[in-house]
């Protein structure tokens, strides 16, 4: 249980004065689309537009992504706004968010931050971190009003079984409660990808997503919220207390990305399968690692069997200008994240590094 109100995130800050690196496998998120790939003409853009409670068009066409009614989309700046306002809008200070342990920082940094009082459900690495609804069961108490958790998982990169997140739905509806998976993700899994939990009760699942990982287009901040239509009204009217409108070149740019989605998640599945193969053979080829096949998605949450993860990510950054996220921000301290979204030359010399920073720390261990 998390008591003191948060006022910022440890780990946010970490991810932006410390894991820029030469070799970067830190950063989540597919490589950076450039500017001049975007079928962009000048005349698409316009500084200023009809936004109030959205821009229609990119209403629309979030709507339409997501296979839902406009009404139940608020389009957010990133993922991370989409989140703030999601547990802004189901939290009250005093009430209870059940969130999953490990996860990503800022969203139990912003919901104590909110003022809620923090509760966690495990995620066992021994289960491979699977979303296992007995322990959401355990853990819910009476003032829990929202289990936060996210598909895929962050860090471990699981994907939860559909009936397992019926069963959550279930759990927290009898309870009163509503549940609010982060999806940023889930498109990674490109034409694979199940369908949003939203779809399996509209009334008690709220989402959130952007386009910034699975695309490359982290830039935009084109994010969103789905939830039923009364709670997106009031998710829109507390927006008016944040950014109130976004800026307009930004949903114009958001909607040629959106009208030409196919080429551009092409690139990035075509980039993650060349880079998750050769995660795989690394990992394969190092045996002082445990580490799940890869499967989907852009990130590995590998377990080192011997040794301090945090040597080991220190010496990488400091001798090797490599750097992957430490387990400690997961409350995992011997494990590390890495990211392979990155360019496959950037990929390739960073886990050439890693191996000599291995060696390093087995011949100190050893
Ligand atoms: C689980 C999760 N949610 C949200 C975000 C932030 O996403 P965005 O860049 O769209 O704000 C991240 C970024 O790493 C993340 O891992």
């Amino acid at each position: 249980m998390t008591s003191s109100r948060a006022t910022g995130s440890e780990y946010m800050e970490w991810a932006k004065t410390c894991s820029q690196a030469r070799f970067n496998l830190a950063s989540s998120g597919v490589a950076e689309l450039p500017l001049a790939e975007l079928p962009v003409r000048l005349e698409d853009l316009e500084l200023t537009g009809p936004s109030f409670y959205g821009y229609p068009p990119l209403q629309e066409r979030l709507a339409r992504k997501a296979g839902v009614d406009p009404g139940c989309v608020v389009a957010a700046t990133g993922t991370s706004m989409a989140n703030h306002l999601a547990l802004a809008a189901f939290l009250e200070p005093g009430d209870q968010a059940l969130v999953e342990e490990p996860t990503y920082g800022p969203l139990v940094d912003a919901a104590s931050y909110l003022g809620a009082e923090v509760r966690r459900f495990p995620r066992r690495s021994e289960s491979a971190f699977a979303l296992d609804p007995r322990e959401v069961e355990k853990a819910l108490a009476p003032r829990t009003r929202l289990v936060v958790l996210s598909n895929l998982h962050n860090p471990s990169n699981a994907l939860a079984e559909e009936e397992s997140l019926r069963r959550v739905g279930e759990i927290a509806r009898h309870a009163g409660a509503r549940v609010l998976v982060d999806e940023v993700y889930l498109d990674a899994l490109f034409e694979r990808a199940p369908r949003s939990a939203f779809h399996l009760d509209p009334g008690c699942f709220v989402v959130t997503g952007s386009l910034t990982k699975a695309y490359g287009l982290s830039g935009l901040r084109c994010g969103w919220i789905i939830a039923d239509p009364p709670s997106a009204r009031r998710i829109w009217r507390l927006n008016d207390l944040f950014g109130s409108v976004p800026a307009h070149p930004a949903e114009r740019l958001s909607i040629v990305a959106l009208d030409h989605l196919a080429p551009i998640a092409a690139r990035a599945r075509r980039l993650l399968e060349a880079n998750r193969k050769t995660l795989q053979r690394f990992f394969a080829a190092r045996a002082e690692l445990d580490a799940p096949p890869l499967e989907h998605g852009m990130i590995a949450f590998p377990r080192l069997r011997n040794g301090s993860v945090d040597e080991l990510a220190d010496l990488l950054r400091k001798k090797y200008e490599t750097t992957v996220v430490p387990g400690r921000f997961f409350g995992r301290s011997d494990h590390f994240r890495i990211s392979y979204g990155c360019l496959s030359e950037t990929l390739a010399g960073g886990l050439e590094r890693l191996g000599a920073g291995l060696d390093d720390l087995a011949r100190q261990v050893g």
